[in-house]
Parts: structure tokens; C-alpha cells; sequence
């Protein structure tokens, strides 16, 4: 059995954005974009451009081809503060490292409708919940609305996918736009709406016109030296 190591209490209470947004929309960049010999300097960087949260995309090279990180670079950033961590599992078997990422410090879990396993959607939702995270369903560019069966009502976030997982810097895909717009007429004002894949100034554009309320960026903020101003763009703020 691995060893899990724990995040001490007094660096676990920050704030959830999903439950109490500052703002919409929310901008989370995707640390996958990220120079991976940095990661602490990156983040903090992030931060001070005006980002409200750290997107983890943690990849197990079955669920989805590539191979990415686990609890430990979520506790490293969590100790090394800042920004709430937005862990997305791209994971064959999320619900056995549910526990391992709370322990770590992430206050929010998402994982995807299309895993197969033996729990429900719905108790995968109120484990995370017994975890004192928020929930997050995520739907996969090929997967209809209505996989998400009465999960769509629990979760706190769902997560359309605008690319097929696996890769940073891949293109767009604007056919997702229709699943924006029914799920946030069909969602709670307290739910949150997120898209993640190809997200750049006129996509995000595009996306926040549909109904999304949290943005994911990897490439286009990351690999981007006008960090700051991409991200007011991203939100929308455009100079009068
Ligand atoms: C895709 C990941 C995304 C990705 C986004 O598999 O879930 O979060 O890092 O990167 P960009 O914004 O570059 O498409
Ligand atoms: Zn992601």
C-alpha cells in the first residue's frame, strides 16, 4: 500500500471559488502547459496575473494515452500555497484515489461519466462530498448530456470537453457549444458550467456566449509571455 501523505489542517482552509466565486466567469489555468522544471514558480506566476485557479490534469495512460502527475505535485503546490487546485482525473479508476487527492489538499474533484466501474456517478459524487470537496462530472467530446443521468443534478461542476483528452494544444472543437447551452439552461445558478480544450481569446469568447462560467487554458496562458492580459481577455475584459 503507498503511503499517503497529508496535508496538515492549517494549510486546508482555503476557500472553494466553485462554492463561492469572487467573480464569473473563473479562469483556470492548466498546469499541464506548464515548464514542468518550475512548477512552484509558474504557479505563483499564474496567480499574480489573475488567475483564480490551478487546473491539475492528472492522466493515467489508459483512460486517456498520456502519463501525467499524481497526490504528490498536488501537495507540493498546496504547500507551496496560492490558488485552489481544479484536479480533473482523466483516470480508468478515479474513485480509489479520491481519498489520496483530498489528503493532499484538492478541494475539488472531477472525474469523467465514461469510466465503467461497479460505484455510481452518484456515489462517487457524495464520496468526494464525505471528503469535504466539491464534485465535478465530466463529459468527453463524443459523450452526450445525457450520460450524465441524475449525477447532472448532485454535481457541483460539470466539465464539457472541447478536445479528446490527452494532449495540451490541441484545436477547438465548436460542435461541443450545443452541450453548453443545454446544460446551462438545465443547471442550477450554483452550478458551475466548465469547458476545457483549445481555449484561447476567441473560443473563450465563444464559450462564455454559450453558458460557460470557468474556462480552462493550458497553452494559450502558459506558452503565452502576456500572461496578465490574456487572462482579462479570456474573461472577457476587453479595453473600452
Ligand atoms: C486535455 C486537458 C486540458 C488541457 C488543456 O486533455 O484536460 O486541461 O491541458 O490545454 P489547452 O488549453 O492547451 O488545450
Ligand atoms: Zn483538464
Amino acid at each position: 500500500m503507498t503511503q499517503i501523505e497529508i496535508l496538515p489542517k492549517t494549510e486546508m482552509k482555503m476557500p472553494n471559488v466553485f462554492l463561492h466565486p469572487p467573480h464569473l466567469p473563473l479562469i483556470a489555468p492548466s498546469i499541464l502547459a506548464a515548464d514542468f522544471a518550475k512548477l512552484g514558480a509558474e504557479a505563483a506566476d499564474v496567480q499574480r496575473c489573475g488567475a483564480d485557479l490551478l487546473h491539475i490534469d492528472i492522466m493515467d495512460g489508459h483512460f486517456v494515452p498520456n502519463l501525467t502527475m499524481g497526490p504528490d505535485i498536488v501537495l507540493a503546490l498546496a504547500r507551496s500555497g496560492g490558488l485552489m487546485q481544479d484536479v480533473h482525473l482523466m483516470v480508468s479508476n478515479p474513485d480509489e484515489h479520491f481519498e489520496a487527492f483530498a489528503k493532499a489538499g484538492a478541494k475539488h474533484l472531477t472525474f469523467h461519466i465514461e469510466v465503467r466501474h461497479d460505484e455510481s456517478a452518484l456515489d462517487m459524487i457524495k464520496r468526494i462530498h464525505d471528503l469535504g470537496c466539491t464534485a465535478g462530472v465530466c463529459l468527453n467530446p463524443a459523450t452526450p448530456v445525457e450520460a450524465l443521468g441524475r449525477s447532472m443534478g448532485e454535481a457541483d461542476l460539470i466539465l464539457v470537453m472541447s478536445v479528446v483528452p490527452g494532449f495540451t494544444g490541441q484545436a477547438f472543437m465548436p460542435e461541443v457549444l450545443e452541450k453548453v447551452k443545454f446544460l446551462r439552461q438545465e443547471l442550477g445558478a450554483h452550478q458551475r458550467l466548465e469547458i476545457d480544450g483549445g481555449i484561447g481569446i476567441r473560443t473563450a469568447h465563444q464559450a462564455l456566449e454559450a453558458g460557460a462560467d470557468v474556462l480552462v487554458a493550458g497553452a494559450a496562458v502558459f506558452r503565452n509571455p502576456e500572461r496578465a492580459q490574456t487572462i482579462k481577455l479570456l474573461r472577457g475584459d476587453y479595453p473600452k
